[in-house]
């Protein structure tokens, strides 16, 4: 934050030096909150520092872009990396730890264990990318090892791999509190992605068709339509009217067993996949009953515009 005196960020390679630093600050009866990015950080990842500073006396952050979970057509060799910059972000939000470890640090040479989380994981991004989501888990469970937080904090951005953890974290009683943050956007809509970088200038305009996709069946929602497959033909429509776009999927699911959903009761979440030239995009939005306060403050703070 400008204004504020950041003080320098301790950045650890080694795992088992985090997890001594991790140890420190338990024994110093902190609360330890913690941040895992892929890096390339936008401001939807300062949120999540925020976040956890929130609720933690210590935030540590941690970059890894890591190689099990991208396809083997993935963009794992180009995904956009700038580590100095990524490293005056996290100092200017009071992140106190970086853990920024290689490839041979999490996978050393005869590593073999897998983490899968096998239902919630199968649909929406689990069907397009077969191998993702145990790529994911595999490393958070072991950055949770090494980084041994109370707190760990996710973005809905990614609201399938914010499910999946919090299934893996109470399958395996892993006694970290599990946050899911909201989704922050750009001024015109678009959700902020490391990917965002890969979009051309007209590719950048037609990547709006998402946002403008959620937008149009949330009105619907609010008008009282309740059938999924109406309020997918609605979202669809600003996709197909979007000729730089192509839609990967669209789907109404149950906000915690990822499965589709016909008639909405209460609540669902509606995730979306587009490819806009080649780079994939997601999205989504949670549509939920009017609170008390009236669905018209639920409506647009769900698709809330961050500056
Ligand atoms: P990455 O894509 O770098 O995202 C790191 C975290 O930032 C995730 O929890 C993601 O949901 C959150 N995030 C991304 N964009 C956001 C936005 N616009 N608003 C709010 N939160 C946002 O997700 C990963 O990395 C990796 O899969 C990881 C969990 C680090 C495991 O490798």
């Amino acid at each position: 934050m400008s204004g504020a005196i950041a003080s320098p960020l301790l950045t650890v390679t080694a795992p088992r030096a985090m997890q001594r630093w991790s140890d420190a600050a338990r024994a110093a009866g902190k609360r330890v909150g913690f941040v895992p990015t892929m890096g390339y950080l936008h401001d939807g990842h300062i949120s999540l520092v925020h976040e956890a500073r929130k609720r933690c006396d210590v935030v540590v952050a941690s970059i890894f872009v890591n190689p099990l979970q991208f396809g083997a057509n993935e963009d794992l060799s180009r995904y956009p990396r700038d580590i100095e910059r990524d490293t005056r972000l996290l100092t200017e939000a009071g992140t106190d730890a970086l853990f920024l470890p290689q490839a041979r640090d999490i996978y050393p040479e005869g590593f073999e264990t897998t983490v899968t989380v096998a239902n919630v994981t199968q649909g929406l991004c689990g069907a397009s990318r077969p191998t993702h989501f145990a790529g994911v888990t595999t490393v958070v469970a072991k950055l949770f090892n090494i980084v041994k937080p109370h707190v760990a904090v996710f973005g809905r951005k990614d609201y399938q791999q914010f499910v999946a953890i919090k299934r893996m974290a109470a399958d395996l009683a892993m006694d970290i509190e599990i946050i899911g943050a909201p989704i922050i956007r750009e001024a015109d809509g678009l959700a902020m992605s490391s990917r965002n970088a890969y979009l051309s200038p007209s590719e950048r305009r037609a990547a709006l068709c998402l946002s403008r996709a959620l937008t149009a069946a949330q009105a619907a929602w609010a008008a009282g339509e309740r059938n999924a497959t109406e309020l997918l033909a609605i979202a669809r429509r600003e996709i197909d009217a979007e000729p730089l776009a192509r839609l990967d999927y669209a789907n109404v699911v149950d906000v915690e067993s990822m499965k589709d959903i016909d008639v909405i009761g209460e609540t669902a979440l509606m995730a979306l996949a587009v490819l806009v030239g080649k780079t994939r995009l997601i999205d989504n939005c949670v549509l939920s009953d009017p609170p008390a306060t009236g669905h018209r403050a639920r409506v647009t703070a769900s698709l809330e515009v961050h500056r």
